[in-house]
Order: structure tokens, then sequence, then C-alpha cells
């Protein structure tokens, strides 16, 4: 095994990925968690280059992840891991090498049926657990769904939601404690970004908590503390198949409308879909939607506390938001990783990359590159060039949602800056235990008079 593990023997953890691997959700997180626990603060330059894998969710929980992509960056920035908890795979950690995989995507599949873009995605899966949706899909299905959703992100729309995102941002910031800590990732960042999708789908705005949850649910799978099994976790999500399936159903009956779900039920690419299919757009667009602008609005205020003078300097300029806003997201960079599968035989970085290979893309450790971006490993908010960055992906699958998700950060900064002379943080924030989404649970802050 590559990591420093101080739990179980190896053959209990080579038997665990096995079981895994072939898509057993019935494994026991609690005994997953056992098997594969290390110490997160081992220093990743102490063990031979071969053992470093920056893929354990511990790291990132307890953000020590940073070091173990830099030694890659550094040493072997196209990196194979013989033996992962997510099985062998290679890392892609810097920024000209990510974006070559990425817009390759003839020689690096997204598709589910290959393993799809996670680590430890099931490939040939076909049963309930299956989610088909577009992001894990290659031309020409992926193109046709995606043209479906995409006008909601159009220019011309997005000028329409400014003020309503305007108006909720006011609100919610108006009702928030003074002299007080309090969560700024639940009383803000999940409530802007959880009424914004309840729009987004026109569900009720009184059930964007259940999206929320919904949401967390995927991040939460295999976590012991949420629930005993995959399984039981995705009994929640077919709760949520079954919302969507009614307002699917129904939309279908109904003339054309502007909402996703209209979108999605009057196109002929996504009229027909299996209830899986539904699920798995549905949770592409929640997730899309919700953990990584959510992780961004938090990923800011903590950033601009870790940086005093950069707050100073935004707190005499607010003009400088729109600036501010790329280098907060890429700083957060909320989706650490995105995997593929090789099509072929093929070369990268002077590797030798076989037919089927597992392939992640690091962005969050592209987005920490000096060679493709100044002063890479500081936080500066007036910087040139500040929306190239890797956090929305390159090529075919680039987020879709990226305009909306600047915009919202940029509102939600303007209001912030008419109404506090500063978001104090004044507790320890609580990360997420994922490589996946590269999350904040808690943000603990002040606001005083
Ligand atoms: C700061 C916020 C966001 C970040 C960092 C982000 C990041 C990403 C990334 C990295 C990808 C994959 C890119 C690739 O594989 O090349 C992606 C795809 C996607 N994102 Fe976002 N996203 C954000 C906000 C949103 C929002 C607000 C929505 C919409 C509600 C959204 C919906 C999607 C969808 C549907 C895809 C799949 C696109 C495709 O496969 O063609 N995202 N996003």
């Amino acid at each position: 095994m590559t990591q420093q593990y101080t739990g179980s023997s190896d053959e209990v953890r080579k038997s665990i990925v096995q079981r895994s691997r072939a898509g057993d959700m019935t494994v026991s997180n609690r005994e997953v968690a056992e098997a594969f626990a290390i110490d997160p603060q081992y220093d990743p330059y102490a063990i031979s280059l071969d053992r470093v894998d920056p893929s354990h969710p511990s790291l990132f929980l307890h953000g020590t992840h940073w070091k173990h992509l830099q030694r890659l960056r550094e040493e072997d920035p196209v990196h194979y891991h013989e033996e992962s908890m997510f099985g062998p795979y290679w890392s892609v950690t810097k920024y000209k090498d990510i974006k070559y995989v990425d817009a390759h995507h003839g020689l690096f599949s997204s598709q589910q049926q290959k393993g799809g873009i996670a680590l430890g995605g099931v490939p040939d899966r076909e049963d309930q657990y299956s989610l088909p949706m577009f992001i894990q899909e290659d031309p020409p299905k992926h193109d046709a769904q995606r043209m479906v959703v995409a006008p909601m992100f159009s220019p011309r729309n997005l000028s329409d939601l400014g003020p309503l995102i305007r108006e909720r941002a006011g609100m919610i910031l108006d009702g928030l404690p003074r002299n007080e800590e309090f969560n700024w990732v639940k009383h803000v960042s999940v409530e802007l970004t959880g009424q914004m999708l309840a729009t987004l789908f026109d569900v009720p705005q009184e059930d964007r908590l259940k999206l929320i949850d919904w949401s967390d649910t995927i991040q939460n799978l295999g976590d012991p503390e949420h629930f005993e099994t995959p399984d039981e976790g995705f009994q929640k999500l077919f709760e949520c198949l079954a919302y969507f399936q009614g307002f699917y159903e129904q939309r279908k009956k109904e003339p054309p409308k502007f909402d996703l779900i209209s979108m999605l039920a009057h196109d002929e690419s996504t009229n027909n879909m299996s209830p899986q299919e539904l699920l798995g757009n549905v949770m592409l667009l929640i997730v899309g939607g919700n953990d990584t602008t959510r992780n961004s609005i938090s990923g800011g205020v903590l950033a601009l506390n870790q940086y005093p003078s950069q707050y100073q300097k935004l707190l005499q300029n607010p003009g400088l938001i729109p600036k501010m806003v790329p280098e907060i997201i890429r700083w957060q960079s909320p989706v650490a990783h995105m995997a593929r599968t090789a099509t072929q035989d093929t070369e990268l970085g002077g590797k030798l990359i076989r037919k089927n290979d597992r392939v992640c893309m690091w962005y969050i450790s592209g987005n920490r590159d000096e060679d493709a971006i100044d002063r890479a490993n500081e936080f500066i908010i007036d910087r040139d060039n500040s929306r190239q960055h890797t956090a929305f992906g390159f090529g075919i699958h680039r987020c879709v949602g990226n305009r909306l998700a600047e915009m919202q950060l940029q509102i939600i900064w303007e209001e912030v800056l008419k109404r506090f002379p500063k978001v104090e943080v004044t507790g320890d924030p609580v990360g997420l235990a994922s490589s996946f989404i590269h999350g904040i649970r808690e943000l603990p802050v002040t606001l005083r008079d």
C-alpha cells in the first residue's frame, strides 16, 4: 500500500478495495475508515516518492493535502499510484498537463461505463446505483444533453437573474445576528445557493433545504458519521428521485417553460430518461450548483481573513470585486479533481499511460502551479489574468454554470461590503473529508457593530 496506514492489514484493505471496485454498496463505512486510517499530518517528503498519494480524504479534511501535491508537482508531475484506496490511478498535478488531458476528450474519456469522473467510480455499472449524467458522457450524447440546459446559463438569462440574487442576498445578510458567533456556511453560503437552486428548478422555495440535504448526501455516502453503508445513503437519494420524478412527469404534460426540469422534460435527448438517468442529471445540477458555489462563498471569507492586507485592499477599493471573484475560485478550487479513463495507450509528461488506466486531474494543484500562475501560492485579489485558472476545467466539459457562480459571488460581496465593516472569522473552520469536493462545513464568524 502506498499510504502510511495505521489501521488493519494490507490484506483487509485489498479486499475492501476489491469489493468497492466491484460496486458492492454494502461495505461498512466504518470498516473502510478504520482500515484506511492515516495520520493526516505525516510528511510526504519523508517517504519514498512512489508512496505519495494525495487522494486520501483525511488529508483534505485536515488541509494537509497541499504538501503532497506540491511534492508531485516538483518531482513527478505525472505520477502512478499502484494501490490507493480508490484503486490504481495516475495523478496529474501541473497546469499544462491538466489542460492537455481535459482538452483531449477523445484520449481521456469521461464515460461512466469506463469509470466516470471521480476517483472510485465503478465501471460497467447498470444497477440502481448507477447515475448516468451528461458530465459522465462523451460526445455525441454529452453535447446534446449539455445543450438542453445551457440556455439557463446564457448571459441574457443571467442578467435577468441578477436582481433576484441581489434581493435575496440582501435579505439573508440583513437577517444575520450581530456581535455573536454563527456559522457562515449554514446561514449565508448554503442559504444563497439553496434559494438559487430552487429557482433554477422552479420548485417551492421551502424545499430548498431538501436540495441541500441531497447534495450533502452525495458527498457523505462513504462517511460513517452519516451512513452505515453507501447503500443507506442511496435510500435518501431515491427520495430525491421520487421528488423530481413527480415534477418531470408533470412538466412533460405542460407547455415548455424556462426552468431546468421543464427543459429536460421537453428536449428529445432528455425527455425519455430512465429513473437512474433522471436522478443522475438532477444530482449533477444540484451538486454543480450547490457545493461549488457554496464553498467559494465560504472560501473567500476565510482567505480574506488569512490575508488581512488583501481584506484591507478590498475595503479601500470595492471596485476590485470583479477581479477578486475568480481569484477566490482559484484559491478555493472547490472541485479538487476530475478523473478520466484512457481510451488508448498514450503518452503524457513522458509517461506511458495504458488504455483503461484511470487519470486524475488535480485542478486544486494546477491552481498552485508556479510555472503557470505568477505567485500561485499567494492570495492576491487584484492579480492580472485572475480568470486564468483550472477551477472550471477546460474543453467540452468546462463548467456550464461558471458565469452564474461568478455572478453570485460578485453580488454577495457587493452586498456584504455595503453592510459590514468586516466579516471576522472567530473560530476554527471545519473542512470536508473529500478529495473530490474541496469544502468547508463550518466557518464560525462574528459581525461586529
Ligand atoms: C465556483 C463554482 C463552480 C466551480 C468551481 C465549478 C467547477 C466545475 C468543474 C471543474 C466542472 C468540470 C469541468 C471539466 O471536466 O472540464 C464543472 C462542470 C459542470 N458544472 Fe460547474 N462549477 C461551479 C459552479 C456551477 C454552477 C453554479 C452550476 C449550475 C447550476 C454548475 C454546473 C455544472 C455542470 C452541469 C457541469 C457539467 C458540464 C459538462 O459536462 O459539460 N457548476 N463545474
